[in-house]
């Protein structure tokens, strides 16, 4: 029988830690259920220890998805570990994910501590943790530029201590491939123990190759590999879980294992993440972005109509990139838009499936034709975020020449405040206006327009991006009016801005 490579996914938690993502308990929870639907081994579904809120989601997507192992991010410290335990004591499966920083570099100037040290300190937590947990999974931080004896030897006390799956991360992204799995090699027949576990691997995008060298990992041992849907996380991001199941989909000549995840899900669930996250996919992307099955020279085009092999290794069909069919119309019923939902994903509570199909209801009366790209964007638009500043009012006129008017009226922790600008066009007007109410430095970064789907009543979807003291925010809004869309982008990202300082000041 063939081995197989288990997939641990960290868009939760490694992914979360994306530059001005932030998202909230019932946005990870739909994810969660998502990545579960697609097969993956294990979720790590946030860093219990780091806030209130993270502990909160944790616990909630331990208790609601079911199917798969929900990990929890530790550090070796003991209070981390407690933390942990709290959030998943009500998995299916559990899985404690220790680390510690082994280089040198780290452990003389963030540890401040010495290799002996560092050891001592993983059997303490390692023999606190025993128990407590259905597996164990240990890191060593910065492995790739820890001297490899050192890894080992650190490794050999976490199987000791009762860890299962021992995590090799470059966390820095500094690793190539042939060096890289050289490594795997050395630690696979050097490490005591290591047949009784799996070697993992981490692998972070710094120099572009994270998928390379997590293949090359595979190639020489490594049985899971963490990654990230989009390629999401800290910096450059991490190796991205649909690139990875494709190349070893694709070339099982070459790896020779397999990958055991519905691959059919990959564009669902790419959208899905970009949509909540507010990251925007690029259009050049492998496997998800919108050019990725796109064929522009007429050579191409023709070599396509007379076979598809000539210019594409792989179907559309396979990832779920097929081209989006018109759903449902106004006179669809409550039991067609249910099962849409189902289709898409979503398993909903009847009362929220209610709500939804209202708003369902409204968006037909404006737009004759809904797309599966519609409906997720109406059930992301009805999550239910925590808002703290919402819209009540909105209004806005503009000249032929582009000199616009708006004025807003918005409920705020400190009250319903409303306020009016100028602008060059009613987009910039109505954001200065929203800004003008919020009693903070905001600064718009980045915005950009598109349609969801085809037609001139199709829904627009704004992103922005908003710098707050020093801190980038992503915003999403959607509508059929694009200054409506582009209102609700703004508040959205000025509600993470919120979300964000509330949580630190918990901590
Ligand atoms: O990049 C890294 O080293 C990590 C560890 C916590 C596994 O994210
Ligand atoms: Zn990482």
């Amino acid at each position: 029988m063939t081995e197989q490579v288990y997939f641990f996914d960290t868009t939760l938690r490694d992914g979360e830690q994306t530059p001005g993502v932030s998202l909230q308990t019932p946005e990870k929870i739909q994810i969660a259920k998502a990545l579960a639907q697609m097969g993956v081994q294990v979720i790590e579904a946030g860093f219990p220890a780091a806030s209130p809120g993270d502990l909160e989601a944790v616990a909630a997507i331990a208790r609601e998805v079911r199917g798969t192992t929900i990990c929890g991010l530790s550090r070796s410290v003991i209070s981390d570990i407690e933390k942990a335990e709290e959030a998943l004591k009500e998995a299916e499966r559990s899985r404690l994910h220790i680390f510690i920083a082994t280089s040198d570099i780290h452990l003389k100037y963030k540890l401040k501590m010495t290799r002996e040290e560092a050891i001592e300190q993983v059997k303490e937590c390692l023999a606190f943790a025993k128990g407590k947990f259905d597996e164990i999974e240990f890191s060593a931080e910065d492995a790739s530029r820890t001297d490899l004896d050192y890894l080992c030897q650190i490794f050999e006390v976490a199987i000791e201590g009762g860890a299962s799956i021992l995590n090799v991360p470059d966390t820095v992204g500094y690793m190539t491939p042939e060096e890289f799995g050289n490594k795997i090699k050395y630690i696979k027949d050097h490490v005591k123990g290591i047949d009784k576990a799996i070697i993992s691997v981490h692998c972070h995008d710094d120099l572009g190759l994270a998928n390379a060298n997590s293949l090359a990992a595979i190639k020489n041992g490594a049985r899971q590999v963490e990654c990230t849907v989009n390629g999401l996380g800290e910096r450059a991001g991490n190796a991205a879980v649909e690139e990875i199941t494709m190349a070893l989909t694709m070339r099982k000549d070459i790896y020779g294992v397999d990958a055991p995840l519905d691959t059919k899900q990959f564009t669902r669930v790419s959208k899905l993440v970009s949509k909540l996250t507010g990251v925007v996919v690029p259009p050049n992307k492998a496997i998800v972005g919108s050019n990725a099955f796109a064929h522009e020279s007429g050579i191409h085009q023709h070599g396509m109509l007379n076979n598809p092999e000539t210019y594409e290794i792989m179907t559309p069909e396979s990832v779920g990139a097929e081209k989006t069919n018109i759903v449902l119309g106004k006179h669809s019923g409550r039991h067609a838009f249910e099962d849409h939902l189902e289709r898409l994903g979503f398993t909903l509570e009847a009362d929220k499936i209610n709500t939804l199909f209202k708003a369902f209801k409204q968006l037909a009366d404006r737009k004759k034709h809904i797309y599966d790209d519609d409906l997720m964007a109406l059930v992301m638009d009805n999550l239910d975020r925590k808002q703290a500043v919402s819209l009540i009012h909105h209004h806005y006129k503009s000249d032929e020449i582009g000199f616009a008017y708006a004025d807003v009226r918005l409920e705020t922790p400190d009250g319903i405040l409303e306020d009016a600008a100028v602008g060059d066009g009613p987009v910039d007007a109505s954001i200065k206006a929203v800004q003008r109410v919020i009693d903070k430095p905001l600064h718009l970064q980045e915005y950009r327009m598109r349609a969801i789907t085809e037609g001139k009543d199709a829904l627009g979807e704004a992103t922005v991006k908003v710098e707050c003291n020093g801190r980038l925010y992503h915003g999403r809004g959607i509508s059929t009016d694009i200054v409506t869309s582009s209102v609700n982008a703004y508040i959205n990202a000025v509600n993470s801005i919120y979300l964000t300082e509330a949580l630190e000041l918990k901590k």
